[in-house]
């Protein structure tokens, strides 16, 4: 977790704009809902939640680093924009029980080990509402970074050798199995792979995109 504090003092990765997966879901649940309150894990400098809040989305988010908040708020309040945002690890989520009808990670539960990415899916289900929605994306372990690591296991990998994955300290990445297992507590599981690659077929990168429902409690059990 320290490699992202030095990386956003450093001014690096803050990404100016919203994901276009995020985009479209907010606006496709919004038309539903137009009350809907999201949490963003892992908000970064809050390209995704200046987004939302511009769209009058009620959003919360959560990072590790206090430099990615601070730049966060301060994109927030030149837009005269609010959020609930706040420094800590998504594996203690400091909001309540069943407040949050979408929870978004943009890539931010595979910076962890697998054993904390599965302690923060239980604080997801505990946060969202019942048929509340998760969105998760998440790097395949058909990713060349993963493979081009100097130590690359199954719960988390490090020593990235691949071209811009250098000042990452650690990140885990996911087979399908492993994205099966890790969902198993939510139902109506999609999964997709997203690869991009050369013309003469080298992998540059590769992602799970995951959506994922929490069960209606009245028909649990
Ligand atoms: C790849 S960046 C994604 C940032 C943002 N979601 C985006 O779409 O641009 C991952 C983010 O997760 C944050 N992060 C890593 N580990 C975390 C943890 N345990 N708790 C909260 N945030 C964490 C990092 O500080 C970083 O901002």
């Amino acid at each position: 977790m320290a490699s992202w504090e030095s990386i956003y003092q450093a001014g690096k990765q803050l990404n100016r704009y919203p994901f276009s997966d995020i985009v479209s879901l907010i606006f496709q649940m919004k038309r539903d809902n137009p009350a809907l309150k999201v949490l963003e894990l892992g908000c970064g400098a809050g390209n995704n939640v200046v987004f939302m809040a511009s769209e009058s989305v009620t959003c919360a988010a959560i990072d590790c680093s206090k430099s990615a908040i601070d730049f966060a708020q301060a994109r927030l309040s030149e837009r005269n924009l609010n959020a609930d945002l706040k420094v800590g690890c998504f594996t203690d989520l400091p909001w309540p029980d069943e407040c949050f009808d979408l929870v978004i990670d943009r890539s931010a539960l595979n910076c962890v080990p697998k054993p904390q990415i599965e302690v923060a899916l239980q604080q997801v289900l505990r946060v969202l509402r019942p048929k509340g929605r998760l969105f998760s994306q998440m790097y395949a372990d058909s990713h060349p970074a993963h493979n081009s690591a100097l130590n690359a296991t199954s719960e988390f990998t490090t020593g990235f050798r691949y071209e811009g994955y250098q000042d990452i300290d650690g990140l885990y990445f996911a087979s399908e199995k492993d994205v099966t297992l890790l969902f198993d507590g939510f139902e109506k599981v999609n999964i997709a792979l997203s690869t991009s690659q050369t013309l003469s077929g080298n992998i540059l990168s590769a992602q799970w995109s995951i959506s994922a429902f929490k069960p209606d409690t009245d028909q649990v059990g």
